[in-house]
């Protein structure tokens, strides 16, 4: 299976300190945020990876990562984001990297504590559809919210101002090669974006979603409090344990 690494957007919630880099460069306590997702990938064994990334400082990444090899990598692919589409709109850019393969997606601010191994294997095993990480916190509004009926998932709010549950939707995505014809019918959402809750709620409709929870931490570091709360996680347990 490949993996995608989404790294655009333009990181205006942590602005200044985005003025003249790009978020995914930020340290996270003793490493630049992109290396904990890229190792989130390289640990479930995914070992073909594509960046996505955007801004004006898309150069610094090869500077930063070259071909991968601090990760065990032979190469690292790239790809450029114009602008801030959203989610789903990065992700579009992966069509011809995945070539009709399944692919497993980590938003490039996010950093976990352990790994995803299990549910990347129980994925490989899934004929079809897509396959989403679940992570109880006490925040919920703030992230993609799943609504239960019985252990039922029913449906995803993004950000909603009244979570029906807990379960924060992680950004970590596993999808089928069908993921691509349906962003082409996304509309842009109220905040002018190509959801990615509107691509798991289409997958949930289909009756083509299944899900796991997350095993130990989880958390983005998109904004003031949660990068200093990631960096704070990391130097307290380490993170993307084996
Ligand atoms: O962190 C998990 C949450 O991430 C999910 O629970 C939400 O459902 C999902 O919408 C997302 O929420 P955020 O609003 O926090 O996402 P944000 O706009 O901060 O983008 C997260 C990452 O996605 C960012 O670090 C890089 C990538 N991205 C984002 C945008 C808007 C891109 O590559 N391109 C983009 O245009």
């Amino acid at each position: 299976m490949k993996g995608v690494v989404l790294a655009g957007g333009l990181g205006s919630r942590l602005y200044p300190l985005t003025k003249v880099t790009n978020k995914h460069l930020l340290p996270v306590y003793n490493e630049p945020m992109i290396y904990y997702p890229i190792k989130t990938l390289v640990n479930a064994g995914i070992d073909e990876i594509l960046i996505v990334t955007g801004g004006n400082n898309a150069g610094e990444f090869l500077r930063l990562l070259g071909n991968g090899s601090d990760f065990g990598l032979k190469h690292i692919n790239y790809t450029y984001q114009e602008g801030e589409g959203g989610i789903a709109a990065a992700l579009s850019l992966a069509e011809f990297f995945a070539d009709n393969g399944k692919i497993v997606v980590v938003l490039g601010d996010n950093i976990i504590e352990k790994n995803i191994g299990k549910a990347v294997d129980a994925f490989s095993r899934q004929k079809e559809g897509a396959r989403i990480i679940l992570k109880e916190v006490d925040d919920p509004g703030r992230f993609g919210v799943a609504a239960f009926e019985g252990k039922r998932i029913i449906r995803i709010d993004e950000k909603p101002s009244v979570p029906s549950s807990n379960c924060a939707v992680i950004g970590i995505y596993m999808y089928d090669s069908k993921v691509f014809d349906f962003i082409k019918t996304l509309k842009p959402s109220r905040r002018g974006e190509l959801e990615i809750t509107d691509v798991n709620n289409y997958y949930l409709e289909e009756g083509k979603l299944e899900w796991d929870i997350l095993d130990g931490w989880w958390t983005d570091a998109g904004t003031f409090d949660s990068l200093q709360c990631a960096g704070n996680m990391v130097a307290k347990t380490g993170a993307n344990k084996i």
